[in-house]
């Protein structure tokens, strides 16, 4: 790996809010009538369930939300996607998921409540990165031969696979989170919210 790729976390995160305050403040100075809007992205930042619809996403196709702040990416896997799983089984650091970065009802083979579709917080447990896409099998992108496809962390290069669970001997110290949600249709997802209205 690049050391261009090796991206200090830190510094990232400062030079992202350093841009998000420029641009409120720029907002704010032009639009300083439409403040009655602010009281629902204040819900939002503080937690409220969005809801998503996920008629649109084809299979092998990833979407990404905003929840509480952070990405939160839904992922409607192949059957090649899925069967990469248990492939990996001795390869990855928690395999059974049994560290608990995800609700008891995705605590499964798949770590998700149906098995084709993935909702996983896209940031990396290692120092809070984002992951990248690198959904192509073998070596490509400068992935090894070997590999199944899945996710990678530029920042420190802890990998992940199609469940969002890392590798072994990788920065990252669990599984990429799965945040509470529950389907409220066969396409429309309630993120930040499950049947208990955790
Ligand atoms: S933040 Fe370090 S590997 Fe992801």
């Amino acid at each position: 790996m690049s050391n261009q790729g090796k991206m200090d976390c830190g510094r990232r995160r400062l030079v992202v809010a350093t841009a998000a305050v420029g641009g409120a403040g720029a907002v704010a100075a032009l639009v300083p009538f439409v403040s009655s809007l602010l009281p629902s992205e204040r819900a939002k930042a503080a937690g409220a369930p969005v809801e998503v619809d996920i008629s649109k996403l084809e299979p092998g196709q990833m979407m990404t939300v905003e929840w509480r702040g952070k990405p939160v990416w839904i992922i409607n896997r192949t059957k090649e996607m899925m069967d990469t799983l248990p492939k990996l089984a001795d390869l990855v650091a928690d395999p059974k998921s049994d560290k608990e970065q995800q609700p008891a009802y995705a605590k499964n083979d798949t770590r998700s409540i149906k098995p084709e579709i993935m909702v996983v917080v896209g940031i990396c447990t290692h120092l809070g990165c984002s992951p990248s896409q690198k959904f192509k099998a073998g070596a490509d992108e400068g992935m090894p031969g070997d590999w199944l496809g899945g996710f990678l962390c530029p920042c420190h290069g802890s990998t992940f696979d199609f469940a969002g669970r890392v590798y072994k001997s990788k920065p990252a110290p669990t599984n990429l989170e799965v945040p509470p949600h529950v389907y409220l249709a066969d396409t429309r997802i309630m993120i930040g919210e499950d049947k208990k209205g955790a």
